[in-house]
């Protein structure tokens, strides 16, 4: 905690299985009582497009983001606004025996993202941003969407567990500073390679390329 500033936001995305107690949500949710100095901000549950188990069980198509804050940091409200989902767009009313969709929500072009977000693509092979091998990517739009609300630019912004480096190219492209880390060595590496890819050729990812290019069968001999 000493790290933050005294005015700072601090998010964190983890697992609930739902086959094992949530764990860790529940577990993690309650450690972090124990940090007077933060306050419970907001709950976010992004859905992804793809889910598994449908087959005796709801399709599991969540992940669960925790927001804290310490002090009274200020929250960017106008970066929120998103085109209206497809899916709330109202729901369908019978008209004259006929089913239509009930567009009385959509009279305006945008809404504000609440704390459930539909309108973000998970990342798969076909997007540019995709990193191969990195299952468990964030999409880039959600990194951007609490860099934006929640920091300026110059600011600092931290992830202690890089994977892919979303968040560093999220820094980079909203120009903050940032400090990323990963335990793994190969996600470390990778991480340094998407910045050096995103600098020299615009792009935020590999699609479905090798980023270990020299590894791959026309550069063995
Ligand atoms: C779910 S991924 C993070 C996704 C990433 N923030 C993004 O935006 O794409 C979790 C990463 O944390 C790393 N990790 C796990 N334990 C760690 C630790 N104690 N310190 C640093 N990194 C760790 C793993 O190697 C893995 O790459």
């Amino acid at each position: 905690m000493d790290i933050l500033e005294d005015d700072a936001h601090l998010y964190i995305w983890l697992g609930a299985d739902q086959k094992d107690d949530f764990f860790p949500l529940p577990d993690f949710m309650i450690i972090m009582r124990e940090f007077a100095q933060l306050c419970t901000r907001s709950f976010i549950t992004m859905r992804n497009q793809r889910g598994y188990g449908t087959q005796r069980n709801w399709m599991a198509i969540r992940q669960e983001l925790l927001y804290y804050v310490k002090g009274e940091p200020k929250f960017n409200v106008s970066a929120v606004y998103t085109d209206i989902p497809k899916i709330l767009r109202g729901y369908y009313k019978k008209v004259n025996e006929k089913r239509t969709e009930n567009l009385q929500r959509s009279k305006s072009r945008s809404i504000r993202a609440g704390n459930v977000w539909v309108d973000i693509q998970q990342v798969f092979y076909r997007m540019e941003e995709n990193v191969p091998r990195c299952y468990a990517q964030k999409p880039l739009r959600a990194i951007e969407r609490i860099i934006e609300t929640s920091s300026n630019e110059d600011d600092i912004v931290t992830d202690f567990f890089s994977h892919s480096g979303t968040t560093l190219i999220a820094a980079e492209r909203l120009n903050r500073r940032c400090f990323t880390m990963d335990i793994a060595p190969i996600f470390a590496e990778l991480t340094i390679r998407r910045l050096e890819n995103f600098r020299a050729t615009g792009r935020t990812g590999w699609q479905w390329n090798n980023p270990f290019y020299e590894m791959s069968d026309e550069n063995q001999t």
